[in-house]
């Protein structure tokens, strides 16, 4: 239908996917960056290359890429942990100024005395003493107490430092990204030296920044949190101002497949950000529509499958891919005339039914006035999402997920710009 062709030299096996300011915080199916700098090289479309456009930019992958190919870059997110990661990797920290502050921050455990901390307050964070030693909450109030000392234009940085480390003092269990505690017996043992991982994290971002500002030449780079699925404002992206989007959207709503929202939920609520505690609702797939058919002839046959299985997998499934068609029916005309776009996705299983994601794409674009050029198939032995994840809210209930991802190639015909509409 859609060609695809399976390519083994995308699979970058043996990569470093921690270069420049990539080191900087997980992120739960993040892209590779050698994914997404290959698709800039080889794709970038002819004529010019001004304006790159990520609409599901998680972490910033694309940006930063963007970014070291000297191309400006726009990218949006709805998840507010998402744009203090991507904002961070993409900003030119000065370096002195950072180093200062390192040079405070390695005293910590020498100057630390709990009676110096401003702000024991933290009913902002759900369940807190579920979550956290009180030996932790008191460090890590410390810690962002401190952070608000320093010049402004540094402070992003250390925050983006602390986000990772308030998740992993938590008791939260390591390697899933659903929010499940530890055992009982690991908390007796769980002493996390807060002020060591922090100075840690700061100190290997340090190196990434200083990779990435000697790397990448100036370009503008913009970090929004606008809805795709709803609109995107003109005044931000005009039609047919964007050259290229490399982008991976998720391929699923939050609750069953990748848990962003409670992932994320350790620094959104930290930092006291919008929507901490009902992130997954609001993304794409989040809310239930009832009852509804979609229009689709590519995967028709898998739809009507899982509808007989399960008729409320059925209705998840198709709330997800109501979001995800609107959301680009709203990029299409973004897109100028002989602009490329490269969406890379999963094609998840459901009811043991694997839904092929990247037709639907295809498809979609199609109906908009795109060419389908090709379709790469990928191994991801890189990506950092589990091969199994837990399609119920059971701790350890796991199936297999895929381990191939698909990267949709397409052109905007060009006969398809503003001026022929
Ligand atoms: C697969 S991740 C992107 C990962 C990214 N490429 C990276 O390297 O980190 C998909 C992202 O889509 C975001 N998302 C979900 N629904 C969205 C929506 N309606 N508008 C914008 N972003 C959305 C999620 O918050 C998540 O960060």
């Amino acid at each position: 239908m859609y060609r695809r062709v399976v390519d083994k030299n995308w699979d970058f096996k043996t990569a470093n996917t921690k270069e420049f300011t990539h080191c900087y915080h997980a992120y739960p199916a993040m892209m590779i960056p050698q994914v997404a700098r290959t698709l800039i090289e080889r794709f970038a479309p002819s004529g010019k290359c001004d304006l790159i456009f990520d609409p599901y930019m998680g972490s910033g992958t694309t940006l930063v890429e963007a970014s070291l190919k000297g191309i400006n870059s726009i990218g949006t997110d709805i998840n507010p942990l998402a744009c203090l990661i991507s904002k961070a990797k993409t900003t030119r920290f000065d370096i002195d100024t950072i180093e200062k502050c390192l040079s405070e921050i390695q005293l910590f455990p020498f100057v630390f005395e709990k009676e110096k901390v401003i702000s024991t307050d933290f009913s902002r964070i759900s369940n807190y003493t579920f979550w956290y030693s009180e030996d932790s909450l008191i460090k890590l109030s410390y810690i962002s107490q401190i952070i608000n000392t320093f010049d402004e234009d540094v402070q992003l940085f250390f925050q983006v430092a602390l986000s990772e480390v308030v998740r992993e003092v938590s008791f939260t269990r390591n390697g899933e990204f659903k929010r499940f505690r530890m055992a009982e017996e690991k908390i007796k043992q769980f002493n996390p030296d807060v002020f060591a991982l922090f100075e840690s994290k700061a100190r290997r971002n340090l190196k990434g920044l200083k990779q990435y500002l000697n790397d990448s030449p100036k370009t503008k780079i913009q970090i929004c949190d606008f809805n795709t699925v709803n609109n995107i404002p003109n005044e931000i992206l005009p039609d047919d101002s964007v050259d290229m989007i490399v982008t991976s959207p998720p391929y699923g709503d939050s609750h069953t497949t990748v848990a962003y929202g409670q992932f994320s939920r350790w620094a959104n609520e930290w930092f006291n950000f919008p929507n901490a505690k009902n992130l997954d609702r609001i993304l794409m797939g989040g809310s239930r529509k009832s009852e509804q058919e979609i229009e689709t002839q590519s995967i028709k046959k898998e739809l009507g499958l899982i509808e007989k299985e399960d008729y409320k997998r059925y209705l998840e499934v198709v709330s997800f891919l109501y979001d995800y068609s609107d959301s680009m029916k709203n990029i299409a005309p973004k897109i100028r005339p002989g602009g490329r776009i490269c969406y890379v996705v999963g094609n998840r299983t459901v009811k043991g039914i694997q839904i092929p994601l990247d037709y639907f794409t295809a498809e979609i674009f199609e109906k908009y006035g795109f060419d389908h050029e090709q379709t790469i198939v990928r191994e991801i032995p890189n990506k950092r999402m589990p091969s199994k994840t837990s399609p119920t809210n059971k701790a350890g209930a796991k199936v297999a997920t895929m381990s191939n991802e698909y990267i949709v190639i397409m052109s905007k015909k060009h006969n398809q710009g503003k001026k022929s509409k």
